[in-house]
């Protein structure tokens, strides 16, 4: 059985990174998503928070299953018998940081590939981070988020401006 592991924030998961499940989940035996720590990175959502998304936006696909995990990704991979890490690449701006971490996953974990799929043009510019951003300015994000996660995503963006209102 052949099992990738498909890493990141996913602070919230977007269409972009479901579209990479679906592909994944067709290539491998097992895919597990796995939500880990981005040091550069302060989340939104909690990490029970994101792989409860996860799940809901996945449930529709047997082969994937959705984890956390607050260590390295190499030692995840090792522990989880993953031969792949699944990586999502978008324009130019991803290749040098996503290179780097591949090398770096390889010098701990010697057994580990790292697999690019490239995203779909539709895709190509979204980030959680840009999500975060219109949301909080009202924008509209039904071509960005899977529709079981929006009233999440919006109650949280709600509690985020009221907790700003109450603070000014
Ligand atoms: O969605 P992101 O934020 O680009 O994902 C980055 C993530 C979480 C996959 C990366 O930061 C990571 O692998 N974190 C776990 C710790 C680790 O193994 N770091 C790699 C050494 S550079």
């Amino acid at each position: 059985m052949r099992t990738a592991v498909y890493p990141g924030s996913f602070d919230p998961v977007t269409n972009g990174h479901l579209n990479i499940i679906e592909r994944a989940a067709k290539l491998f035996d097992r895919v597990i998503v796995c939500v880990l720590v981005n040091c550069e990175k302060t989340p939104l959502f909690t990490l029970e928070e994101r792989e409860k998304l996860l799940r809901s936006v996945t449930a529709h696909l047997p082969n994937v299953t959705v984890d956390s995990n607050e260590g390295l990704l190499a030692e995840y991979a090792r522990k989880h018998h993953c031969c792949t890490i699944i990586k999502g690449l978008r324009a130019g701006s991803d290749f040098e940081k996503e290179f780097q971490m591949a090398m770096i996953n390889r010098k701990l974990n010697p057994e580990l590939e790292s697999l690019f799929l490239t995203a779909e043009h539709q895709y190509m510019y979204l980030s959680s981070s840009a999500v975060k951003e219109m949301g909080l300015y009202g924008a509209d994000l039904s071509d960005f988020l899977p529709a079981q996660i929006m009233n999440e995503f919006e109650n949280k963006i709600k509690n985020i401006v009221n907790h700003k209102e109450e603070q000014t």
